[in-house]
């Protein structure tokens, strides 16, 4: 892999796509600081000091896993923030999941987005992914609204929607564990970002070697939407249902209504109970 590193950027995925159509083919793109960071749904990421900002870039011409890329990269992220939680700091009461496609929860808080675009024409995937380490997420939940993609949010209004997460980092979860949020106490670069980094990328480059089944079968053990009544946003309408699975092709949605069992592959995602 080759790394182009930054300081400040628009947005690691924007970079990316400039690189890859210059001829670059499977890099990184990091960046400590994005202006512009890119949410799914054209949301906004809140990309300040201290996340973790960077984008993939896999040549797919002779790539036979494409539908596993997402698949991948949330699971990479998972596993890591697990070994930090319970290898390193012996955190072992939280619990991480998935909610579908690929936000990863903590306790049910949003803690990494993912974003991967495809160039077809010319051969390469992006996968962006944000994961909130050392920011601080006060500026996130302050902009907490619909077009912030950090939040695992659809609808600001739904009070008594349990899907209206705050965000939450690495870093605040740990301080809250270790030093019960005590101010004085606070250490706010808790999280090694490199250390994090080198371990999402071997993670990286495991679940990409391992075959369909298997991954399909680790992704849904670790996912919080399978089994779940669920509100699907489409661009034009909602409908509710219960997912009785996953796979490479989206969630398999029981409408319990004439509808039937229905394919979703796209949408946004909230979980109702
Ligand atoms: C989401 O949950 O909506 C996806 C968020 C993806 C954010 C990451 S940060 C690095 C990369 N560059 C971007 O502009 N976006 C992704």
């Amino acid at each position: 892999f080759e790394v182009f590193k930054f300081d400040n950027v628009e947005s690691t995925n924007i970079l990316a796509h400039d690189l890859a159509k210059k001829g670059h083919k499977n890099f990184l793109v990091l960046a400590n600081t994005q202006t512009n960071g890119k949410g799914r749904l054209n949301r906004v990421w809140v990309s300040e000091e201290g996340g973790l900002y960077l984008s993939i870039v896999l040549d797919i011409s002779n790539f036979e896993k494409l539908e596993h890329s997402n698949f991948v990269a949330s699971l990479s992220v998972l596993t890591t923030l697990k070994e930090f939680s319970t290898n390193i700091n012996d955190f072992n009461d939280l619990k991480y999941s998935i909610k579908w496609p690929n936000d990863i929860l903590v306790n049910n808080h949003k803690i990494c987005g993912i974003l991967s675009e495809l160039n077809f024409n010319e051969n390469y995937i992006v996968i962006g992914i944000g994961v909130n380490l050392n920011n601080s997420i006060y500026k996130v939940n302050k902009l907490n609204n619909k077009n912030n993609a950090n939040n695992n949010t659809n609808n600001k209004n739904n009070k008594n929607n349990k899907s209206v997460y705050n965000a939450i980092s690495l870093n605040q979860l740990f301080n809250t564990k270790k030093y019960n949020n005590d101010e004085n106490n606070m250490n706010n670069n808790l999280i090694n970002k490199d250390l994090f980094l080198s371990r999402l990328l071997s993670n990286f480059n495991n679940y990409l070697n391992m075959n369909s089944s298997e991954l399909l079968e680790v992704y849904n053990n670790n996912s919080e939407t399978l089994n779940k009544d669920v509100k699907i946003i489409l661009n034009d309408k909602e409908i509710t249902g219960k997912v009785i699975n996953i796979d490479y092709n989206g969630l398999y949605l029981d409408t319990n209504s004439e509808l039937g069992v229905i394919l979703i592959e796209v949408g946004d995602c909230i979980h109702l109970r």
